[in-house]
């Protein structure tokens, strides 16, 4: 039997597939690459943005027609968007088989039989415990370099804007003994590079104080002093200074540090209920550039919430410039059903303003990355090679510790090898370079 899986969103996501790949394995399912030959297509889907919504219901569309037209298939929606719109989706036009929510993919090969026997399967159940702790993922990378491993799941966060937490429930952390285990494998098994995944990594907390993030940041970083250590998302509020000297302290551990402010201004942060305020976040920023000075830094930004007003989009853009960051994720904003702000606050900045404001927030941050990776040029850089570049065949690339992607000529190296780089030239998105003598 063949399984064909689609990913949509977040990096928890893709470690999911892997989960539920190998759940799926000893149901006798095995991977394909294309749609055309599998029996079962699942999709696993991301409900963050409506746009995210609309892209997955795009790809239903099409595996529905494929059915219409004969094709014996079942098709299964799982993670956030099966979480949030439950039976509905098997009522809707898509010819969907089963629904099943981020923690119930245990139940996976019982509801995939149930399928199978023509029946409609769902289960969309939340857990308080499950961190599939004891599953072994089969890897779905193409390059065997760098995989996700996830230590937390859900969130307690609450943010205003955010679908997160009611599609994939309550926070917890899963046991250091089996993050172990799973990373002990990869490494054995040649991997150079682990990213630790969680809504909030920084809230990793194992057995009310047993082991806490930076403790585990260092058991990991002290698995091998080779392979890469990263981790995401860290929520700034609990960004500690502790998990900042583990980073400083271990050489292993990837300058780099993701951590999504949302908004400059302090009013639009109350609103968003992100709990902390502009002044915060520059006193956190400070913190880590005093701790891990060589660190670059990167956000997330929302714009057009509830609200914004011209001089709040300003301060964002103030902000933005203040830190300086490296890169950026930028949105705007989509109302998700159930959430405080669709409950409590009214979606009243415009569409076209929404688009304006982006796109004046995209080019600050554009003018910034530039400005960044300029810095850089001269620099040698250690550079873990990923793969080759789309560009060209001659040309490999891979990621410095700060994260930025470096491309350079191909010479003897191959995929998995650390090599040092010089930079030479850039754009706003890439760093170009050669092998020094
Ligand atoms: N803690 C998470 C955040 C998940 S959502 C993490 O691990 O990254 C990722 C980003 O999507 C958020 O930081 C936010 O900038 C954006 N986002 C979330 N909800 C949104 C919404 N309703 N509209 C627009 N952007 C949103
Ligand atoms: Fe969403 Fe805020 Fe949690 S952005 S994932 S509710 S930290």
């Amino acid at each position: 039997m063949k399984l064909y899986i689609e990913t949509y969103g977040c990096q928890m996501n893709v470690a999911d597939s892997e989960v539920v790949v190998s759940i799926l394995a000893k149901s006798g399912y095995e991977v394909t690459n294309t749609h055309e030959d599998a029996n079962l297509v699942l999709i696993n889907t991301c409900s963050i943005r409506e746009n995210a919504e609309q892209r997955v219901r795009g790809r239903l569309q099409l595996f529905a027609s494929l059915k219409r037209k004969g094709h014996e298939l079942l098709i299964g929606v799982i993670g956030c968007m099966a979480e949030r719109l439950k039976e509905k989706l098997l009522e809707e036009e898509y010819l969907v088989d089963l629904v099943v929510g981020p923690d119930a993919y245990r139940d996976l090969p019982k509801l995939v039989a149930t399928a199978e026997s023509g029946q409609k399967a769902i289960n969309v159940l939340l857990s308080r415990e499950e961190t599939y702790s004891d599953i072994s993922p089969v890897r779905l990378d193409k390059n065997g370099v760098s995989a996700f491993v996830s230590i937390m799941r859900g969130c307690d966060n609450i943010c205003a804007f955010c679908v997160v937490p009611f599609t994939r429930g309550r926070e917890r952390s899963r046991d250091p003994k089996t993050i172990a285990i799973e990373i002990q494998k990869l490494i054995d098994s040649g991997y150079k590079e682990v990213t630790l995944l969680g809504q909030n990594v920084d809230k990793y907390d194992w057995n009310n104080g047993e082991m806490k993030f930076a403790q585990l940041l260092e058991t990991v970083a002290q698995m091998s002093d080779t392979m890469r250590v990263r981790f995401a998302t860290s929520y700034p509020q609990h960004m500690t200074d502790d998990v900042l000297h583990t980073m400083a302290k271990y050489e292993n551990i990837c300058k780099y540090i993701h951590l999504p402010v949302q908004s400059g201004s302090s009013k639009m942060l109350d609103a968003m209920k992100r709990g902390y305020t502009r002044e915060w976040y520059l006193e956190r920023i400070s913190a880590i550039r005093s701790i891990v000075p060589e660190v670059s830094i990167s956000s997330d930004f929302i714009a057009g919430f509830c609200s914004e007003t011209e001089e709040d989009h300003k301060e964002t853009m103030s902000l933005m410039k203040e830190v300086g960051f490296d890169y950026s994720y930028m949105f705007k904003y989509s109302e998700r059903p159930n959430t405080y702000a669709h409950r409590k606050l009214t979606d009243d900045v415009s569409e076209e303003v929404k688009g304006r404001r982006l796109s004046e927030i995209i080019d600050v941050q554009t003018q910034l990355s530039l400005k960044s990776n300029q810095r850089d040029i001269g620099k040698v850089f250690e550079v873990l090679i990923e793969g080759v570049s789309k560009k060209s065949d001659e040309n490999l690339f891979g990621r410095n510790t700060q994260n930025k992607v470096i491309v350079f000529p191909r010479k003897n190296y191959a995929i998995g090898d650390f090599v040092n780089v010089r930079v030479t030239s850039c754009t706003s998105a890439t760093l170009k370079g050669e092998l020094p003598e």
